[in-house]
């Protein structure tokens, strides 16, 4: 594990319950009037009868996709957030880091649909996107969203890079500060077909009223060989 990855995971655990709080009583607005729907919408333009929320946090997304028909299992590294999940229902939820899910990610089975909302934070993805092709069943696709490169950037040099998440614009509850590895598109579409994944659709939602774009919605398919 590297020193970034434990961090990250450090701050799930020492912010599940804030977290969980945040986004139950809906407090981050991007999530309230954007990319919650955003990704309900691109969910729904598909198959999704078994889906896989990967880094499923709290839950919500899984409850959602039930609510919807589907048989979801939403896992997740942090057992604080998973036992959040779990007492509200929605699926079968388990701690497993990616780690975990690429060593022993078959147990799992085969889902048409798996969605990363949010969770992909690591520098060194590229193993986790080669073993999901693994987890899609035929006709199937992965849903990431993400950070939107133009508006994340702020005033740092639109690069690749460790930024920092204070995640101060959440309210005074979260106590531990989350490294993230910042992405341009460049590099994002780049890291996705070296993966073995072909772009479908790209999507970004944007903020009614600024018109900026809230994420980057990106609708996969595994490449064919
Ligand atoms: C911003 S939250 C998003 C949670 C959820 N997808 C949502 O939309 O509310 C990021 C999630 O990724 C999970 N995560 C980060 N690194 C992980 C890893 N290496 N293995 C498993 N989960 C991880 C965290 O525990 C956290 O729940």
């Amino acid at each position: 594990m590297t020193d970034h990855d434990a961090r990250i995971r450090h701050s799930w655990q020492a912010n599940a319950d804030a977290w969980t709080r945040a986004v139950r009583e809906q407090r981050i607005e991007s999530r309230r009037l954007v990319t919650d729907a955003a990704i309900l919408a691109a969910v729904a333009e598909g198959p999704a009868q078994r889906a896989l929320d990967i880094g499923c946090g709290e839950g919500w997304l899984c409850r959602a996709l039930a609510a919807r028909g589907s048989e979801c299992v939403g896992v997740d590294a942090s057992a604080p957030l998973i036992e959040s999940a779990q007492a509200a229902g929605g699926g079968r939820y388990e701690v497993m880091d990616y780690a975990a899910l690429i060593a022993h990610g078959e147990s799992l089975g085969q889902f048409d649909l798996l969605v990363c909302n949010f969770a992909l934070l690591d520098d060194y993805i590229a193993p986790l996107l080669g073993a999901l092709r693994e987890r899609v069943a035929p006709g199937g696709r992965l849903l990431i969203q993400t950070v939107h490169p133009w508006t994340a950037c702020g005033d740092e040099p639109y690069a690749d890079g460790w930024r920092l998440e204070t995640f101060a614009a959440f309210g005074g509850e979260f106590s531990t500060p989350m490294p993230w590895f910042f992405r341009t598109l460049e590099s994002w579409l780049a890291l996705l077909a070296a993966s073995g994944w072909r772009l479908r659709q790209l999507r970004e939602p944007r903020h009614p009223d600024t018109g900026k774009p809230c994420s980057l919605l990106l609708d996969l398919q595994p490449l064919a060989g």
